[in-house]
């Protein structure tokens, strides 16, 4: 029998954060990933950095209720922004070794849109991939944690409310892994949308598994796309995706937007212009590329390829011509997912969420530039430490040992590309009422036909097409029941009368 004191699924910043803390206090502690690299962790894909604080720490904490349309939680706030140096200073510098980016007078603090004054510590516009692999070294070489690599969690193991470890899948042998606590760290969900800043395997798993197995999951309707993606060849060919992230950081160092007649549209939107909240900006980058055609960030006001040379690098493997590179919104961050408390704790017990799986209530609506990885440290750190001193407790696993592997040739791949085209075209970054309402019913078919295949085979990418879809169903019917534009929640309808009833069946 597989067992562990704690399992974390999942291996980026939240995940290995409450290992770290777990192993502190000598618990055995296993992590799972599917990735077998680092770059399939959201988190080495993070640009900008993470936010701390400076000399005032209430004008954060206004900054985060700012840019979240009033509706964050002030006691995660305070937690997030209370806890915020310390836990950086101890896990990143002191223990793990990161080497954020400097100036003469100490650290090189960037600024980020809707953020008062300079607080983002940053390594060049690489922050996640910078932090990521010295904490997998620290892991390796310094710890007793196992990291098993290319293994998915197909389903908790529960029973009355208890979660007791999860069904493994890994190379096709599927084995259940029981554990004291179940860390659910797996990331977000840019699959569900053409366009993310996401790596391919955030299909929403863990958001996915938890709402099945009874946890409150709240907050869906708020997904946040980031305004300044270069989304190249796939979306005038529908094939190549060389889609990229331009980091905020950018327009915090004068980058401006300027779309097709060369106007520089963002002081119509908002007071703060280029740098007014994320949701904001990528509604006006929307409605511009509509209007005229085209969106560019216009990156002549500062010295780009010395202050961002990876990109600088990117954009020209991508033949960009600068100082103009043409930029639309894409899915970057989900706001909500599984509910949590101050220390990570869901609604079932032995289960903890951490990370973007989690919905701590920090942000609200509206997330803040370089809040996540911060986000994810310290409610990793603080789940970790909890979630020691159970055993791992054996209860009958589900019946899915001994099924039928083999799918349809296409299955997944047809199943997901038009679950992305719902998400894409319904419930993106304007909505309406009744394109919800549309979407449910698709959705409900689509997971329909999943779930008649769960019933007979296992395989992993059924299983996270059954993620996705779960997850996708979650946000819809969210996003339907919530009648008021907020945050990145932006109903064009609002007076309009719903087509048909906004509640649906439970995924
Ligand atoms: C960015 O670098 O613009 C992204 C930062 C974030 O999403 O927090």
């Amino acid at each position: 029998m597989h067992k562990s004191e704690i399992l974390v699924i999942g291996a980026g910043i939240a995940g290995l954060s409450a290992a770290i803390a777990a192993d502190r206090k000598s618990a055995e502690v296993t992590v799972i990933t599917k990735a077998s690299r680092p770059a399939s962790a959201s988190t080495w894909w993070a640009q900008g950095g993470i936010a701390v604080s400076r000399d005032d720490p209430d004008q954060f904490k206004r900054d985060i209720m700012i840019a979240s349309d009033g509706t964050a939680d002030r006691d995660a706030v305070d937690t997030l922004v209370s806890n915020a140096n310390d836990t950086v200073d101890d896990i990143l510098v002191d223990t793990v070794g990161v080497e954020f980016d400097t100036n003469g007078g100490g650290f090189d603090y960037g600024q980020e849109a809707a953020h008062e004054e300079p607080r983002i510590l940053h390594i060049d516009a690489a922050t996640g991939k910078h932090i990521h692999l010295p904490m997998l070294d620290y892991v390796a070489d310094h710890t007793d944690i196992e990291i098993i690599e290319r293994t998915a969690a197909l389903e908790l193991l529960r029973h009355e409310g208890q979660v007791y470890g999860a069904m493994l899948e890994r190379d096709g042998e599927i084995t259940p892994m029981y554990a004291g606590s179940t860390i659910l760290a797996t990331g977000g969900i840019g699959a569900l949308y053409s366009y993310s800043t996401n790596p391919d395997g955030a299909t929403g798993d863990g958001i996915a598994m938890a709402a099945l197995a009874g946890a409150d999951v709240t907050d869906m309707e708020y997904v946040q796309f980031h305004p300044t993606v270069y989304v190249g060849d796939k979306e005038e060919s529908g094939t190549e995706d060389d889609s990229f992230l331009l980091s905020e950081a950018i327009r915090g160092e004068g980058a401006v937007l300027r779309n097709n007649d060369g106007e520089r549209f963002m002081p119509q939107y908002h007071d703060n212009a280029d740098l007014a909240p994320r949701d904001i900006v990528a509604r006006a980058v929307k409605t511009e590329r509509e209007a005229t055609g085209k969106v560019v960030l216009d990156v002549s006001p500062l010295e780009f390829e010395a202050e961002f040379p990876a990109l600088a690098e990117r954009c020209n493997d991508a033949g960009v011509s600068l100082p103009h590179i043409p930029v639309a919104p894409a899915e970057h961050f989900l706001c909500g997912g599984i509910d949590v408390d101050s220390h990570g704790r869901s609604s079932l017990h032995r289960l903890y969420a951490v990370g973007e799986c989690a919905r701590t209530g920090v942000h609200g609506a509206n997330r803040l530039a370089s809040t996540s990885l911060l986000e994810g440290l310290v409610w990793g750190f603080r789940a970790g430490q909890d979630a020691t001193g159970n055993e791992p407790d054996h209860i009958e696993p589900p019946e899915l040992l001994d099924r039928d592997p083999e799918l349809p040739d296409n299955f997944a791949t047809e199943k997901f590309h038009r679950l992305r085209r719902v998400m894409d075209t319904r419930v993106g970054i304007q909505r309406t009422t009744k394109e919800l309402a549309g979407a449910q019913s698709v959705l409900r078919r689509l997971k329909g036909e999943v779930d008649a295949y769960i019933r007979t085979r296992t395989s992993r990418s059924l299983y996270e097409l059954r993620s996705a879809a779960v997850v996708a169903l979650l946000i819809t019917r969210a996003a339907a029941e919530n009648k008021q534009s907020v945050g990145c929640h932006y109903l064009n309808d609002i007076d309009d009368e719903p087509e048909m009833s906004a509640s649906g069946n439970a995924p």
